[in-house]
């Protein structure tokens, strides 16, 4: 069994956490290793884009994971994330909420949490940095995006704490990610993700990647993770991409 000890550094201020594990986890930092900034001077999302990271207005947290399973299992460590993030913010914060694949958490339709994981190479092999951004308040995110994005203040109508916030997501990573370990573990993390998120089935979505879009229905996942979607040209099975609720087709 694969027991997860997260050891936490604190910083008040970096460009970017999951570039300053990166930079430790190639001298050598061990599985566990997590660093927890109160801002972000350069932030990164998924698709290279900016994550604004004020000082005190979000949770802003990487760990570093060195999973011993086989290579297929990988993509599951976003969704061992995305489940630990949903329990953290039930339990901490009476925020519930939804998932949009592969791993943004939505509370009311609205993004409350990314996570943006990433490959690197270690003296003891390949590691992976899952980098975790949760808004805490309504300053995390700029103004222009305030139609698609939320807090946990607003969410919970309630001054969000961000150690307690911390301390429920240390507890319920190593849960999933044990689990991940466990010879009937991906089954079981595709299926908890799927009945926590109203993405996985039936939703009619846009999927973007890069110059591609495709229009088409969720119809559940593939045992790795990747998204199936029923296009008018048969189902397509998306390893990557953007998935926007599609928009509706004036008439
Ligand atoms: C996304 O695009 O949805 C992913 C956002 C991930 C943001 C977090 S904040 C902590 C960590 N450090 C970064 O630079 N990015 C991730």
């Amino acid at each position: 069994m694969k027991s997860l000890k997260p050891r936490i550094l604190r910083f008040e201020s970096l460009p970017s956490t999951n570039t300053e594990l990166a930079r430790q986890a190639s001298e050598g930092a061990g599985e566990g290793l997590s660093i927890l900034a109160d801002e972000q001077t350069a932030g990164r999302g998924r698709l290279q884009r900016a994550w604004s990271s004020p000082r005190g207005a979000g949770l802003y947290f990487s760990i570093l994971l060195q999973p011993a399973i086989a290579p297929d299992r990988w993509p599951l460590i976003v969704f061992v994330a995305a489940l630990a993030v949903g329990d953290a913010l039930s339990e901490a914060c009476g925020v519930d909420t939804d998932i949009k694949w592969p791993n943004d958490l939505l509370s009311g339709e609205r993004k409350i949490c990314g996570i943006l994981a990433e490959s690197v190479e270690t003296p003891t092999g390949r590691a992976v940095i899952v980098g975790i951004g949760i808004n805490l308040t309504a300053e995390a995110y700029p103004a222009e995006i305030a139609a698609v994005a939320t807090s946990v203040a607003e969410a919970s109508g309630r001054p969000p704490e961000r150690e307690t916030l911390l301390a429920a997501l240390l507890r319920a990573l190593p849960r999933w990610y044990s689990l991940l370990h466990e010879d009937d573990g991906a089954g079981k993390i595709v299926a908890a993700w799927t009945s926590r998120s109203s993405y996985a089935e039936g939703k009619a979505v846009q999927v973007a990647n890069g110059d591609e879009v495709w229009q088409g229905i969720t119809r559940g996942l593939e045992s790795d993770g990747a998204l199936r979607l029923e296009t008018t040209d048969g189902i397509k099975i998306v390893r990557a991409g953007d998935v926007s609720v599609r928009p509706r087709i004036e008439e």
